[in-house]
């Protein structure tokens, strides 16, 4: 595994870091094989970015008919929700770049059975990339952010999603927020191509610092658990979230 650390000075220029990273996975992933297979993070740090993207300033630099676009993980709500990824991505990215929905692989996050759902998932994902049990897909590019506890996607601290080595899709119950989460596994992640993670703000600069400067504790910080076997892992951090490396 590769893995390189840039400081942007705010969360602007992180956002266009970004943007520029995805333009150059998106071009040569189409160039390789005709089509970008991208993996969207949700949280909040992702919106400038998406909507960066879906600017005058970016939108042109995108062969977006070739994009399909995936999730890493779902709150178990629908799709209008307010806390909803999907939503946050349509109304950024998807809808004013008009990607349309045969490209776009949303989390079916309005089943009940949040199991369900994963399972549903990780049936639409492998039907995607054309494979069956046990081979995993490879992503071109994934992009995740890091909670304050060291959560990336849904994968949580003590989760028994961080120990699942087969299928690609879980529901893990996360306590402390009582409620279900439908997330791509570490096995999911770790196939990718490029992983982007985006972090900002002064908030996590002591999980950073643990993170990359820590021992290794994936249990407790479940993003050290990210580590693409053949891929590569690009940390786009802003000053603040650096102040503690
Ligand atoms: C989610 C995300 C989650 C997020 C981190 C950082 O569904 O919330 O997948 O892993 O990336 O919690 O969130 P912020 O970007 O809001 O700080």
């Amino acid at each position: 595994m590769a893995r390189s650390f840039l400081i942007h000075s705010d969360p602007e220029a992180l956002a266009e870091g970004a943007a520029n990273h995805v333009v150059r996975a998106a071009g040569g992933a189409i160039e390789d094989h005709g089509c970008f297979r991208w993996v969207l993070a949700g949280g909040k740090t992702p919106r400038h970015l998406y909507t960066l993207l879906a600017s005058a300033a970016f939108r042109s630099r995108i062969a977006w008919e070739h994009v399909h676009v995936f999730w890493g993980d779902e709150r178990h709500v629908p799709p209008d929700h307010p806390d909803s990824n999907y939503r946050m991505a349509r109304e950024t990215l998807l809808a004013p770049l008009a990607i349309p929905d045969h490209h776009v692989y949303r989390i079916p996050a309005e089943l009940p059975d949040a199991q369900a759902a994963a399972d549903q998932y990780e049936a639409t994902i492998r039907e995607a990339f054309g494979l069956s049990p046990p081979a995993i897909p490879c992503f071109d590019l994934v992009l995740l952010g890091m909670g304050q506890d060291g959560h990336t996607a849904s994968l949580f601290p003590g989760s028994p999603a961080l120990q699942e080595t087969r299928r690609l899709v879980l529901a893990p119950w996360v306590e402390h927020l009582r409620a279900y989460r439908i997330t791509l596994t570490p096995p999911a992640f770790n196939h990718a191509k490029h992983i982007l993670f985006l972090v900002a703000g002064a908030d996590k600069a002591l999980t950073l610092q643990a993170v990359f400067n820590g021992p290794y504790r994936p249990d407790r910080f479940p993003c050290q658990l990210i580590r693409p076997l053949n891929g590569q892992v690009t940390w786009l951090v802003d000053q603040a979230a650096a102040s503690c490396l």
